[in-house]
Order: C-alpha cells, then structure tokens, then sequence
C-alpha cells in the first residue's frame, strides 16, 4: 500500500478554496483506487500569515524542513497578499512582496529547475476575448507542454541597488544563465517529450521546440548552443528553433505545430500566461515544479484577493495541478499504475465535466461556484472509475 507525504500550502486570498477542492479530489483519488493512500500535512503560510503572526514569519519554520525532508510531494495554493480596500500588496520596506520566501524558498531551495506548463484546450470550453465567449482555438489543436528553466536567469539572487542620500539611482538584475542550468533543464525537455510520446496535434512529430533570444543575448546564445548539443542523442525527436518575440504570435497563430517548447526562466514565465489564454483562462493553467528529488505543484495564477472568500474562483489549475503531481510521483515510484490510473481518471473527469458544459465558473462563462466544481469533477470520477 503507498502512502504519500503531501505538504499543502493553501496559502493566501483564494488560494484555500481552490485547495480544498483538490484535497477533495485526492480523497476521492484514495477512495477509488487501491494501494494509494495520502498523508495531508497542512501549513498556513503567505502575506496573510505573515500578517497575523506580527511580521514574525512567512511560514512556520518546520514547514520548509517538512518539505524537503519528508514530502513525497508539495501542492501550493497561491501566495501574495493585496489588501482589497488599500489596494496594497503586503511587501517589506524594500518593495519585496512577502510571501516570495515560501515560493522561491522552494523553487531555489529544493532546486526545481523545470518548470512544466501544459496547454491544453479541453472540448466545450470557449474564449473570453473583449468580454465575449467564442471559439477561437479547435480544442484539438492546442495540446503542448512548455519547460521554464526555474532557478537562474533574471530571477536569479542578483538583484541590486546603488544609493545615494537614500535614492535608488541604478537597479540592476544580471541574467545568469549557466551550462549546468542550461543541460539538465534541455535534457528534462527532451526527455519529457520522449515520455509523453504525444507529438505536436499538426503532424503527430515529436518535437522539442527551442525558445530564445540567441540573435540577441549571450546568455540565450549559450541556451541555444547547450540545446544543440543535447538534441543529437535523441534522434527521434525533430530539432525546432524560435526567438521568443516570434513564439509568442506563433503559439497563438498556429499552437498545433508545438508538442514541447524549453524557455529561459522569465521568457517562459511570460509565454506561459500568453499561453493560459489559448486554455479559456488562467484558470486553467497548472504547473509543476520539479527537480531531481523534489516536485510541488500549483495553479499558475495568482491569488485574487478582490474575489477572495465569494466560493466562485476556478478550482480546475490546482485540480489539474494534482493530477501533474500523481504522474510526476508514479514516474518517481517506478511507474507506480496506481498512481498512474489516478492521474488519468482526474484528466478525463475534468474533461467529461467541461464537455458536459453545464457547471462551470465565471471565466469559463458560467456561474457555478468553485465547491460545485469540485463536487462535480468527484462525482464523475466516482462515475467513471
Ligand atoms: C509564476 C508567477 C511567479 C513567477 C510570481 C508570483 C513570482 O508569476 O509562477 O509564474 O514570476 O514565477
Ligand atoms: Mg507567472
């Protein structure tokens, strides 16, 4: 019988509402397969956290420790806090937002250097454009994964200040981009590719597409070269090259040509937002971050604080989000089938639910709450299990 560490982070504004949808479905998960079994060890953590300990701390101290020595696996809800009567997001006297410490405590600390972020358009879900819902994307044509390099680039630790009489005159943030950093996250591309064996909707081809601003940068010159020097040991797999700039009207003029894409940190970060839309919303984009010992797992979006507490925020990412991490933890656990039939049967339930079209929230065009979300993609698992 396995049983599964799982630290749950809900964090702030919706982020405990979504979350308890998921731990729904994980229950549900326990329920109706055999031999899979989760331990919830659960922390509050974030701006709001830090705000009702005093200032004290972003998350209890024991909670990274927790992570990284016990977790089989973590799920984050949503961090950072914006008082929705100020308008003001809870930061230190620096401008730094609080709740960054738990996010990138993990995403540095635990060294998750790939960042994976599906786009995937599932049947019956339409497009919010100018306020209207259309089709714009066939849902057939938009199915491909994109890698974010996760713990260098611009978000590297270098970020700094030159004062004088107390004024900031110069800020820098130096773009590291290393080989090490480079290799293992163009290999995880190459190797995910070859392990989803899905290829791109257009023509069924393997493909691992190379986003950069090698005309440009030194650092994404590297990228690129690294990239070149991965790519020969895995023939199967067709070579394909776009600066950023471009990619980011290709994704949206022909996604059907792209199975999986490997982007420098912060482009990657901004694409994939770009992406979300190609999905309906934000509100469908999940990730997973993950390195070579540790994953957590969470909603690309945000935190929402002005539709905090109203039950009506999408809980389909961080749903999503744990069916990332029951695939990522049967590959870690050698295949683990259980965990694998578990991972699958939350993909179709979503996606029997969102065929069905009849409960879905506001960004999909609906008005069903998130709980009856939740509700729903339960009782379809229960259903088709
Ligand atoms: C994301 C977010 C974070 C990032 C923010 C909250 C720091 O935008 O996960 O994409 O920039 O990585
Ligand atoms: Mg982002």
């Amino acid at each position: 019988m396995g049983t599964y560490k799982i630290v749950v982070l809900p964090g702030d504004g919706i982020g405990p509402e979504i979350m308890r949808e998921a731990i729904k479905v994980l229950k549900v998960i326990e329920d109706i397969i055999n031999n899979v079994n989760f331990e919830f060890i659960e922390y509050e953590c974030g701006g709001q956290y830090w705000l009702k300990t005093n200032h004290k701390e972003e998350w209890p101290i024991e909670a990274y420790e927790t992570c990284k020595n016990e977790s089989d696996a973590i799920l984050l809800g949503a961090i950072g806090w914006t008082d929705p009567a100020t308008g003001k997001t809870v930061s230190y006297p620096d401008g730094k937002m609080v709740g960054l410490e738990v996010l990138f405590g993990l995403r540095f600390g635990l060294d998750l250097y790939a960042n994976i972020r599906p786009t995937k358009l599932y049947e019956g879900v339409q497009h919010k454009i100018s306020g209207e819902f259309r089709q714009i994307w066939k849902p057939e044509n938009v199915d491909f994964v994109s890698i974010r390099e996760n713990t260098e680039g611009l978000y590297a630790d270098t970020h700094g200040n030159l004062k004088r009489n107390e004024s900031i005159e110069i800020a820098t943030d130096c773009r590291l981009i290393t080989r090490k950093g480079s290799e293992r996250v163009i290999t995880f591309a190459f190797e995910y590719c070859k392990r989803r064996n899905k290829g791109a909707p257009k023509d069924g081809k393997l493909r691992v597409t190379c986003v950069d601003k090698s005309n440009v940068t030194a650092g994404c010159k590297l990228f690129r070269q690294v990239y070149q020097e991965i790519a020969p040991r895995y023939p199967v797999i067709e070579q394909d090259y776009a600066f950023i700039d471009a990619f980011t009207q290709w994704i949206v003029r022909t996604p059907e040509w792209f199975d999986v894409c490997v982007i420098p940190n912060m482009f990657g970060d901004i694409a994939t937002d770009l992406a979300a839309v190609l999905q309906g919303s934000l509100g469908m984009a999940a990730s997973g971050n993950v390195g070579d010992k540790h994953g957590m797992f969470e909603p690309i979006h945000g935190s929402a604080p002005k539709h905090t507490g109203k039950n009506i925020i999408n809980p389909i990412a961080t749903i999503s989000a744990t069916q990332m991490m029951l695939d990522w933890l049967s590959g870690k656990h050698n295949s683990d089938p259980h965990l694998k039939k578990g991972a699958k049967l939350i993909e179709e339930a979503i996606e029997l639910v969102l065929k069905d079209g009849k409960v879905r929230t506001y960004d999909l065009g609906g008005n069903s709450s998130t709980s009856e979300v939740g509700d729903t993609i339960c009782q379809k698992l229960k259903e088709i299990a």
